[in-house]
């Protein structure tokens, strides 16, 4: 493996910093940064206000906790443009995450903020296992979505060749992997194994194509995923995180060298972990929601976002940064079935122990009278029978009994019979009344 870790000599001077090193530089631009959002958008300067606290107060990193916490619906009440600090003729992108409810969440861009995001995305693509002169093939999607955009900007600045596909069109895909080659590919991890099924169907051997390394992130997946993709295809998979509040992607990413678990950009990105229920800010180590402030940016910046996602964070390993462990789930997606709460990740990983079970699932939730009900649909492989897949469903069962402790049911279905995404998968479909 240490033959993948990058030379000394091209990472970012700050990938080879020392914590205190670190530390000071995310101190003296944490306190620019809250002095930058009090001053230029009203939003901040009433929290601010309202909470008792001005930017000169935060002495130290600890000191960020004072600060009030700010949510998606804060920025939804500043929809369009409210929560620019800058004039709008200096924001040149606009980027914009549709969400399932309300307004699209609107982020904006100044020509800084752009070198900064594809800075962030060269490291993050570089601690993959890319290097200058990879062919990358990028399938994340293009548009509003930071995905697509973000890691071609990204890619371009390490010197990659850059094939932006876009999502979609599946059985393109496979035609530019097997014409063009690539060493590289973005995409979500749901869509990845729509492109490897596509491969099979075309006839190809997915683990005798070009594909080296595979970045993927939009949305959880788990190691167990990470094995079926890496033998199937014969790749290295890591894990990239972001989002658009906080720049898109590129905020965490994991080194290839050491998989274990995303470096976080804490250079730009400061992050915390908060009780979600109490808003408390919690040690290291400890499970909890993500919460972060923007160090550098300019157009938009945050403070003490919270993103919903849940996970911990742990000392860095081959990179200074703190990690953050593989987000478990959002606090959205978070099912509470007969007091019990449960992920698509946990039902992810037990699903992936079961061979003749293919990872294509989905989970529907109803409700009888007063009670929830859970019902998994997971396909069986393709190549299987229905004999060999029998008794999958009722294993399936039990342990989901065993591990989560939950009562549900479980449908092993045909091949090809969950919808299929091109970017990020629909995990749960829920048909309760509102
Ligand atoms: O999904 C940015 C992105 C694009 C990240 C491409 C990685 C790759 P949004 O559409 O704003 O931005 O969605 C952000 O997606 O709060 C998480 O809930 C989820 N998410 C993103 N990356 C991961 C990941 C992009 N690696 C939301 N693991 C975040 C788990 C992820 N969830």
């Amino acid at each position: 493996m240490q033959d993948l870790a990058p030379r000394p000599e091209d990472l970012d001077p700050v990938e080879r910093a020392s914590v205190d090193e670190l530390q000071a530089l995310q101190l003296e631009r944490l306190r620019w940064s809250l002095r930058h959002a009090y001053t230029s958008v009203p939003h901040y300067r009433a929290a601010f206000d309202a909470a008792g606290v001005h930017p000169d107060d935060c002495k130290d990193l600890a000191g960020l906790a004072k600060y009030p916490l700010t949510t998606k619906a804060d920025l939804r009440e500043n929809y369009p443009f409210g929560m620019f600090a800058v004039p709008r003729e200096q924001v040149v992108r606009i980027h914009a995450s549709s969400g399932t409810t309300g307004r699209a969440t609107v982020v904006g861009y100044t020509r800084d903020d752009l070198d900064v995001w594809a800075s962030v995305m060269a490291r993050s693509i570089r601690a993959a296992g890319g290097r200058p002169g990879h062919i990358l093939h990028n399938a994340y999607g293009y548009g509003l979505f930071t995905g697509g955009l973000g890691a071609h900007y990204g890619a371009e600045k390490l010197g990659c060749t850059v094939v932006p596909v876009s999502g979609g069109m599946t059985e393109r895909q496979v035609t530019l992997i097997r014409d063009f080659r690539p060493d590289i590919i973005m995409v979500t991890p749901s869509y990845m194994l729509a492109i490897v099924d596509e491969m099979e169907r075309q006839g190809d051997d997915p683990a005798a194509s070009s594909l080296r390394f595979g970045i993927f992130g939009a949305e959880p997946w788990t190691n167990e995923m990470r094995r079926e993709m890496e033998t199937r295809l014969g790749i290295d998979a890591t894990d990239i995180y972001g989002l658009s509040e906080v720049i898109g992607p590129g905020v965490a990413q994991e080194c290839v060298e050491a998989k274990d678990g995303l470096h976080i950009w804490e250079d730009h990105f400061y992050p915390e972990v908060i009780d979600p229920l109490t808003g408390e800010a919690l040690p290291d180590g400890e499970e909890g929601e993500l919460v972060f402030t923007s160090l550098t940016k300019q157009a938009m910046p945050v403070v003490r976002y919270r993103t919903r996602d849940l996970t911990r964070l742990l000392p860095g390993t081959v990179r200074p940064m703190r990690r953050m462990r593989k987000v478990t789930g959002r606090t959205d997606d978070m099912i509470i079935l007969r007091g019990v709460n449960l992920f698509p990740t946990q039902v992810e990983e037990l699903i992936m122990r079961i061979p003749v079970l293919s990872p294509h699932f989905q989970l529907h939730l109803t409700r009888d009278g007063r009670m929830d009900q859970l019902a998994v649909h997971v396909e069986r492989r393709p190549g299987t029978t229905g004999s060999d897949t029998a008794d999958a469903g009722s294993q399936l069962t039990t342990l989901i009994k065993n591990t989560i402790g939950v009562t549900v049911t479980a449908s092993v279905l045909e091949p090809e019979s969950i919808e299929r995404s091109v970017g990020k998968m629909r995990r749960i479909v829920d048909h309760r009344p509102r």
